[in-house]
């Protein structure tokens, strides 16, 4: 079994999430366990103080490096595992793929430190984690909803999590071509007709126009992609045809 271990000073804020559709299936089939571990508790002074002002000034407040690390040395010490990926979410981290969800989903247990305020204490990030993490170039104000963000994609990934072998088709699309557009009953709607290869039933049609339209999009959309992307001559003569339209 997997094993999600999150710190964070609000636990509140996860459970609703936690207990939705892939991730609560997950969770109740045994697939993965994910356990929430409030900062706060490892406080040791009688106000249970998790943040102070910044050594040389400035705006907000920074987390105690104290509360932080006992609270990983007691999950670890609990799991009996040293080494495990421990990974402090911060917009300072190194930007998240799926292709770091997939090496995360082969880990057997995995630590989550939420940041919060306007920093976590240096000695956190050099001494304690192994990784720092970002979900993208923009600012939240905590690290809880990245950490959510981290344990879908992870989570989904896990065998039994979600039905069939979808995800591994899906895992050597993504970071490739973006999905072609998708479409269910009514064939149409408001006047806005479903494209008529996909009603045809030729599956060889309907494959290659797949493909054209993840190549369009991709061009389109998102052209850094397609740098990495394996494409056929087919592929390339599509794009030339946009390019000269
Ligand atoms: Cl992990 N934390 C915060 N506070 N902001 C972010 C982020 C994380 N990733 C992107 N923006």
């Amino acid at each position: 079994m997997h094993r999600i271990e999150v710190l964070t000073l609000f636990p509140e804020a996860f459970t609703g999430y936690l207990n939705h559709s892939i991730i609560g299936r997950a969770c109740e089939r045994g697939i993965v366990d994910i356990k929430l571990h409030d900062i706060r508790a490892y406080s040791r002074d009688k106000h249970h103080t998790v943040d102070d002002y910044p050594y040389g000034g400035g705006a907000g407040m920074v987390m105690k490096p104290e509360p932080i690390f006992e609270a990983v040395e007691a999950v670890k010490s609990d799991i009996g595992i040293d080494n495990i990926p421990v990974m402090l979410l911060t917009p300072q981290g190194k930007l998240f793929t799926q292709d770091m969800a997939g090496h995360l989903s082969r880990e057997q247990v995995m630590i989550l430190i939420c940041g919060h305020y306007e920093g976590v204490d240096e000695r956190v990030a050099e001494h304690l984690v192994t990784e720092q993490i970002s979900i993208g170039d923009y600012l939240l104000s905590g690290g809880e909803s990245a950490a959510m963000v981290i344990i879908d994609c992870v989570v989904r990934l896990l065998p039994g999590a979600i039905g069939s072998d979808i995800s591994l088709v899906e895992e050597s699309h993504i970071g490739g071509l973006l999905e072609y557009p998708q479409y269910t009953r009514p064939p149409e709607y408001r006047g806005w007709k479903v494209p008529a290869v996909l009603l045809s039933g030729n599956h060889k049609e309907i494959s290659s126009w797949r493909r054209n339209q993840s190549v369009i999009r991709t061009a389109k959309r998102r052209p850094d992609l397609l740098e990495k992307a394996e494409l056929s001559e087919v592929d390339y003569q599509i794009l030339q045809s946009l390019s000269t339209s």
